[in-house]
């Protein structure tokens, strides 16, 4: 959080070559600065007092009682020996905010190619269609034969359906109850968004940071214990980490990059000196205006993981719409869900008086609170 261990400052001096320049043994300076920075300015050491001056007179806590003697030893070891590339990275990330934000990507949908192939298409057969006849006139009149009769397609057909009448109404039964199915089942679906995925500025991948990292999902989206709305994080959030985290491999630097050029940070200077360009996500969930859901009741009162709901986002590299999020969605669950009755303070005396009216082993489900009334969920 406060130091790289390239040359840049985040809060404190970056830490490379720090254990060239602290006065030797170093590994005695830097235990008693790590242990307790304060008491050891007090003590009068010299160096220990410019490091203090030279950054802007900002307090580093004390780690005595937080870290034992092997800690600190092992955090000296690695600083005197640290990963080679860091420094390098550095220069490339800066050089890469500047211009990495503003490739942002683009789905680019091109259906005008698919009306010129039909187009072109279309020429050919009428061409092609020309060619036949006037090849067969040609040939006709050399061979002194009569021209050949004028039939086309729809004439055939129509000689065909004359001769089969019962196929026919067979088929044209077959096809009309397949387009209903399908037409059925189409208009199901009608802005039923299962799965959508939009792409999304910065390629911010759920599974790195909830899963492998384990950042609790409230971390980000506080709003969902508090209200109706979960809420995407700002970027002040993501910089609490992301001042030091600039990733481990290229890809991830790239995209990192963009939140710094996106909030206008210079990872050398360490500070917000740049240009802003505030990021646009892309809405993945998004219920009708008519119906009304509250985050805080399902998570907080009702006590169901964000899983149940948005799938295992965990995993997801894109994050995208698990559930159909259709009315049939949310009262099936209404039906089936028991309602927790154990330490909701603001429900107690509510779920007191059902289980009274239900008997109190009854399986009470959210459907028999009112769950089911139009009220509660419409304007
Ligand atoms: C480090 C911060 C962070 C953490 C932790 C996090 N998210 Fe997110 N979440 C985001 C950001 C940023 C977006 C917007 C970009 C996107 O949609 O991928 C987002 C988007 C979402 C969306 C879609 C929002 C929409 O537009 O409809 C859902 C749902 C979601 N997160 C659920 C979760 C769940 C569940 C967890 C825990 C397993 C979680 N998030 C953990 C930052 C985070
Ligand atoms: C609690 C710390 C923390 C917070 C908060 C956080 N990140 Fe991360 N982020 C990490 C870690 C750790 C990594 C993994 C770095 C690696 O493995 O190289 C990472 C990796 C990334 C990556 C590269 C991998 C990927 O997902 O494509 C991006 C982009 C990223 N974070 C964006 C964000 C954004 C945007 C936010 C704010 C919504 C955010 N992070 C908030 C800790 C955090
Ligand atoms: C009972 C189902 C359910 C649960 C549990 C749930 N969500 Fe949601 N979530 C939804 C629905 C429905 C929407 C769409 C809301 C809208 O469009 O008004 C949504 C939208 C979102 C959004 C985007 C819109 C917004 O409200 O900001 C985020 C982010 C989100 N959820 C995160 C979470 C997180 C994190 C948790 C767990 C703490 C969680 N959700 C738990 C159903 C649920
Ligand atoms: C995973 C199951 C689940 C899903 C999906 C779900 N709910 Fe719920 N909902 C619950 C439970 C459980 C409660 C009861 C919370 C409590 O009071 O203990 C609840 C409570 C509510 C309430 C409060 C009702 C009251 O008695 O005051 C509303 C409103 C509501 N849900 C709306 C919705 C809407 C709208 C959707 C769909 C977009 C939805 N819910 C989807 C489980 C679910
Ligand atoms: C548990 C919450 C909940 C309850 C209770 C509920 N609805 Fe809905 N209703 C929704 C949600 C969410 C949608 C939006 C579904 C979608 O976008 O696909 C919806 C959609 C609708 C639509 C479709 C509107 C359209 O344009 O497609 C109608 C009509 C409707 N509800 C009527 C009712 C009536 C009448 C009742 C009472 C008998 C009722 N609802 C009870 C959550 C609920």
């Amino acid at each position: 959080m406060c130091h790289s261990i390239g040359s840049n400052k985040i809060i404190g001096p970056g830490l490379e070559g720090v254990t060239d320049r602290v006065p030797s043994p170093y590994e005695d300076w830097m235990a008693k600065w790590i242990k307790n920075n304060v008491g050891f300015r007090k003590s009068g050491n010299a160096y220990a007092n410019q490091v203090f001056n030279d950054n802007n007179s900002t307090t580093m806590p004390v780690f005595e009682g937080i870290l034992n003697d092997a800690q600190i030893k092992n955090i000296i070891a690695y600083l005197a020996n640290p990963p080679k590339a860091d420094a390098a990275i550095t220069k490339e990330i800066q050089a890469a905010s500047g211009t990495a934000g503003a490739e942002q990507v683009k789905t680019t949908k091109k259906p005008w190619i698919w009306l010129i192939v039909v187009g072109v298409l279309a020429i050919a057969t009428v061409v092609l269609r020309t060619v036949r006849k006037t090849l067969q006139l040609v040939l006709s009149e050399k061979q002194h034969s009569a021209p050949p009769i004028d039939t086309n397609i729809w004439k055939d057909f129509k000689r065909w359906i004359y001769n089969n009448k019962t196929k026919f109404a067979l088929v044209c039964i077959s096809i009309f109850t397949l387009l209903s199915l399908y037409g059925w089942e189409y208009m199901w679906g009608i802005d039923v968004n299962q799965g959508y995925h939009p792409s999304q500025p910065i390629n911010f991948i759920h599974k790195v940071h909830a899963d492998d990292n384990g950042i609790a999902c409230l971390y980000c989206h506080s709003g969902a214990e508090k209200g109706k709305v979960a809420g995407i994080p700002t970027l002040n959030v993501c910089m609490n980490c992301h001042k030091g985290i600039q990733g481990t491999n290229p890809e991830y630097q790239k995209e990192i990059a963009k939140i710094y050029y996106a909030t206008g940070w210079d990872p050398v200077k360490g500070d917000y000196t740049n240009p802003q360009h505030p990021i646009e996500w892309n809405r993945v969930h998004s219920l009708p205006d008519f119906a009304y859901f509250n985050h805080a009741q399902h998570v907080i009162i009702g006590k169901i993981a964000c899983q149940k709901c948005h799938g295992d986002c965990s995993s997801f590299t894109t994050n995208q719409q698990a559930a159909t999020l259709t009315m049939g969605w949310c009262i099936n669950c209404h039906r089936e869900t028991p309602v927790q009755m154990e330490g909701n303070g603001y429900y107690t005396h509510l779920h007191q008086a059902i289980d009274k009216k239900f008997g109190a082993d009854k399986k009470i489900t959210e459907a028999d609170m009112g769950g089911l009334e139009c009220g509660k969920c419409h304007y």
